[in-house]
């Protein structure tokens, strides 16, 4: 099967500022990820920096020259630091130490990346690692709200184990955290303040203490939406059902099982949502009763009774208000777009994201998804092939596109 490689950070030109800290090799890497997700990205490495990683690295990894030295007689430009601040989308420093941190509160120019930090004047992005004592000292505090307080972005660092042993806050964030808080830089905010309510993954409906019926619903397809849809500055509530995969910890989340449960979250805060998005696999069908015990091989044959669960979207649609945008999903083995169609008017929707689930690379499971966009003028869509990421680009796309009429 065809690779389908997705490349969000392509035209997106990213400063790097690579401070004196141990975390310097977890900025190399986070130069590699930027540079395979399409990012340009080019390397000031400090003087202290120099002492973790050489220059010779960052060059090789971001395919463009590391920059270490304000005046240097081999740098093409007497003005490269200017130039570098025009050409720059944004200027991220990592890891930021407390060096960096105090120097840049005060306006001290004494070092490529302190001068650049002056003349740039897009987006900075401050991602702190050091020393617990050193992060939480008064000095280094002061300094951060002045950082603030100018407009700087400071991501505050993680609680745990930091290099030297010392637990406490100080952990350099991961690089999910960290690629998040660098696109949202460079995003367009077509979904500023919107209140976005998405579900995601399978629910269970329990047959006795260790048994349950389900679907194969990864909940990759949500949880890529609540992202997307995160990074232009909605407001996003994600409703997630049992699932393996981690949802970002930058995401707000509520966990929960049965589609019983899923309706009641759900239908709790529809209501004030703007954009709803049903992307949850949900059981129509839960067991009548649930056994007590563990149910005990016996009889040749047993049956199961079920009754239907609330179709949360059908629900929804009902109760729609004007101006509040409702999305289905659709997975279908057969029949797709007529059955979407009825589902479309059935459910009161503005749109249908439909997957035919046997086509290969699409459906449960996959990172990849092959679906149409159905609106309710019955007007179909179809998208080739690609990674999750873009699919949920593509649907809200045509959410913003609906917004606007
Ligand atoms: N859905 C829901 N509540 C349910 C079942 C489904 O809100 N109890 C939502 C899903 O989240 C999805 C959409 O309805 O957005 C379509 O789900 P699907 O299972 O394809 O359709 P159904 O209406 O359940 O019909 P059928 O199973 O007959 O295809």
């Amino acid at each position: 099967m065809k690779e389908h490689v997705y490349k969000p950070l392509t035209g997106k030109r990213i400063l790097f500022g690579v401070g004196g800290g141990i975390a310097a090799f977890k900025a190399a890497e986070y130069v590699r990820e930027l540079v395979k997700l399409g990012g340009d990205v080019k390397v000031i490495l400090t003087e202290n920096g120099e002492q973790f990683v050489g220059p010779l690295t960052f060059s090789a990894l971001s395919n463009n020259k590391c920059e270490t030295r304000l005046f240097d007689e081999k740098n093409h430009s007497p003005i490269l630091h200017i130039e570098l601040s025009r050409w720059a989308d944004c200027l991220v420093v990592l890891p930021a130490t407390a060096n960096i941190i105090a120097k840049a509160a005060v306006g001290i120019a004494d070092d490529f990346l302190s001068t650049v930090l002056l003349s740039f004047n897009g987006p900075r992005l401050f991602f702190p690692s050091m020393n617990p004592n050193m992060f939480s000292h008064p000095a280094t505090q002061k300094n951060i709200k002045a950082l603030r307080d100018m407009g700087y972005k400071v991501i505050e660092p993680q609680v745990g184990k930091v290099v030297c042993g010392e637990e406490g806050k100080g952990r350099l964030v991961g690089f999910e955290t960290f690629l998040f808080h660098v696109m949202k830089t460079l995003w367009p905010k077509g979904l500023k303040r919107k209140e976005i309510l998405i579900t995601a993954g399978p629910t269970r409906e329990p047959v006795d203490p260790i048994r349950f019926i389900s679907n194969r619903s990864s909940g990759k397809m949500g949880i890529s939406l609540a992202r997307a849809s995160a990074l232009r500055g909605g407001k996003v509530e994600l409703i997630l059902g049992p699932t393996k995969v981690e949802p970002p910890p930058f995401l707000s989340v509520k966990r929960v099982e049965t589609a019983s449960q899923m309706a009641d979250e759900v239908l709790s805060l529809s209501p004030k949502m703007d954009i709803i998005i049903m992307a949850a696999a949900v059981a129509d069908y839960t067991p009548i009763n649930v056994f007590k015990n563990k149910i005990k091989k016996g009889d040749e044959e047993i049956s199961l009774l079920l009754k239907k669960t609330t179709d949360i979207l059908f629900e929804i649609g009902k109760n729609k208000r004007p101006g509040q945008i409702v999305v289905g999903f659709c997975a279908e083995t057969e029949n797709l777009i007529e059955n979407c169609f009825k589902k479309l008017e059935k459910k009161g929707l503005d749109l249908i994201v439909a997957n035919n689930v046997t086509e290969e690379g699409s459906g449960f499971d996959y990172d990849t998804n092959k679906v149409y966009l159905i609106d309710s003028e019955e007007n179909v869509e179809e998208l080739p092939l690609l990674s999750k990421d873009e699919v949920s680009e593509r649907i809200l796309d045509r959410i913003e596109k609906m917004m606007e009429v």
